[in-house]
Formats: C-alpha cells, sequence, structure tokens
C-alpha cells in the first residue's frame, strides 16, 4: 500500500464510480484512506469486484445503484455516505454520457439524456452535498469531472458540449457561492482518456492514430491519470483551489483547431 494517507477517512461520493475515469478515482481516493460511495447504474458485478479491491486498500465502502440524472437517487447517495459512515467530504460528479450527434439531429430525447445524466445530476450533486456539508461543518470538496469540451467545441457531439459548457459555469458559480462555507468547487477536464466511452476510437487504428498524433504527449491518458488530479484535487494540497477547471488534456487545446 502507499504511504500517501491524505485523504485518511474522509469520506467521498463517486457517481458512476464503477468503470473508467470513475473506478480509478475511486481506487485512487481508497489508497489515499477515503472511504467510498460507489455510484453505479449498470454492472453490479464490476461494483462488487471494485468493492473487494477497496477493502484491501483498507478502506471501508458501498456500493448503492442509483439514477443521478434523479434528485431523489442522488439525496439517496448523500443519505447512505451519512448512515454509513457519517458525513460527506468529498463529491465527485463524474457520471456522463454522449450521444455523437450535431445541432441538425439531436433527437429530444438524446437532449434531455445528455443534459439530465451530465448537468443536472452535477448541478444538484453539488446542491445536495453541499447541504450535507454545511450541515456537518468544516468545508468540503465538490469536483465536477468536465470536458476539455466545457470550452472547445466538438462538432458532432453538440449536446455534451452543451452540458460541459454547463458544467464550467456550475462550477465557476457554485464555487462562488459556496466559499463562505469553506467548500471548493472544481472541474477536472481531461482530453481523451482511454475508457470505454471512447471504445469506437481505440477499436480503429487510423482513428486513434488521428487522436494521437493531435495530442502533443502523443497519447490518450490512463484514467488513473484523471484520477490522481482529483485526488490532488481533495487533499491538503489543494485548500487554495477553486471556481476554476484543472485541465488535464496532454496539451490538446493549445495545439489542435478541434478534431
Ligand atoms: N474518456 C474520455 O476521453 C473523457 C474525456 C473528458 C471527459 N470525460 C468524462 O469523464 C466522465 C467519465 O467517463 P468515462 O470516460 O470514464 O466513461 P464511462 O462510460 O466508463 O463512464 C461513465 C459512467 O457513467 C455511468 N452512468 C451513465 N449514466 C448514468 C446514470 N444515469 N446514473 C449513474 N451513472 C451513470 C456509466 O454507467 C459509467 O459508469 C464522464 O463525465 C465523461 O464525460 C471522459
Amino acid at each position: 500500500m502507499e504511504s500517501n494517507m491524505n485523504l485518511k477517512d474522509k469520506v467521498a461520493i463517486v457517481t458512476g464510480g464503477n468503470s473508467g475515469i470513475g473506478l480509478a478515482i475511486v481506487l485512487e481516493l481508497a489508497r489515499q484512506g477515503a472511504n467510498i460511495v460507489i455510484d453505479y447504474i449498470a454492472h453490479p458485478e464490476a461494483t462488487e469486484d471494485l468493492e473487494k479491491q477497496v477493502h484491501a486498500l483498507g478502506d471501508k465502502v458501498i456500493g448503492v445503484m442509483a439514477d443521478v440524472s434523479r434528485v431523489d437517487q442522488l439525496q439517496n447517495l448523500v443519505d447512505a455516505a451519512v448512515k454509513e459512515f457519517g458525513r460527506v467530504d468529498i463529491m465527485v460528479n463524474n457520471a456522463g454520457v454522449e450521444t455523437r450527434t450535431s445541432v441538425l439531429d439531436t433527437t429530444e430525447q438524446q437532449f434531455e439524456k445528455v443534459m439530465n445524466i451530465n448537468l443536472k445530476s452535477a448541478f444538484f450533486g453539488t446542491q445536495l452535498a453541499a447541504r450535507q456539508m454545511i450541515k456537518q461543518g468544516g468545508g468540503g470538496r465538490i469536483i465536477n469531472i468536465t470536458s476539455v469540451h466545457e470550452d472547445w467545441p466538438m462538432p458532432g457531439n453538440t449536446a455534451y458540449c452543451l452540458s460541459k459548457g454547463g458544467m464550467r459555469m456550475l462550477t465557476r458559480t457554485a464555487g462562488v457561492e459556496l466559499a463562505p462555507h469553506n467548500i471548493l468547487v472544481v472541474g477536472v477536464g481531461p482530453g481523451a482518456v482511454a475508457t470505454p466511452i471512447n471504445l469506437v476510437t481505440m477499436n480503429d487504428p487510423a482513428l486513434l492514430k488521428k487522436l494521437d498524433d493531435a495530442i502533443p504527449l502523443g497519447r490518450m491518458a490512463k484514467p488513473e491519470e484523471i484520477a490522481k488530479v482529483v485526488a490532488f484535487l481533495a487533499g491538503d494540497g489543494a485548500t487554495y483551489i477553486t471556481a476554476t477547471t484543472i485541465f488535464a488534456d496532454g496539451g490538446i487545446m493549445q495545439s489542435s483547431p478541434g478534431l
């Protein structure tokens, strides 16, 4: 086990926590000593496997099935954290989906799905976690997993960009509103990360090469590289960062006109 126990006995909720970036965040926060509520919507067996890995790191963990696009189910996550572990110190709004559809062909249903799972969930996840943090006192951290596309157009994925742009302003506005409570709200903006959301690109050598060539560091990020940024923002080294986004994108926003 690593000796860095920066987050010893902190309690974290990670939405969309049993795959990809969320899974890596669960493991990194646990490695640093946090107890975790893993939110998931599918694949209970993946959650059970992850719970075992967290236990093996010496931390407490529960998996809770909750659809983050529903406010009552987000409240269930906060309630489960308080019931099991007594508090919430870190809320990671990570769950997200995309439709890869343009402004011309996105349906109302696709639009609502993306906005509800990505943005509505982050808004109410922030609200409900912050209410609990204020009740218990002592501040807290809310970390929104946004994207380079909070700022950077992705033609052919319009609703996704809108949702991430909304998370950008949520982070900034809620960060200012909650600062008097010492609740820090920060976005983490990944570039391209090797996770299930990118399987189409990862399974197509030509598309993958085009992507790698566009990234100054020459490769997609590993989920662990994003998780370490989240753990930093949740810990003692990040007491003065709020209402902003930290990008971890291999330099792509500075070098490519869009993909
Ligand atoms: N992979 C990338 O290149 C990349 C880049 C930038 C940002 N992101 C963001 O990172 C986050 C995690 O994505 P990922 O790459 O790990 O992909 P992923 O598909 O593995 O993770 C998304 C998770 O959200 C969960 N989810 C979907 N709908 C849900 C709902 N209604 N309630 C609860 N959970 C739900 C999924 O089950 C899944 O576990 C997303 O917000 C995504 O937009 C990813």
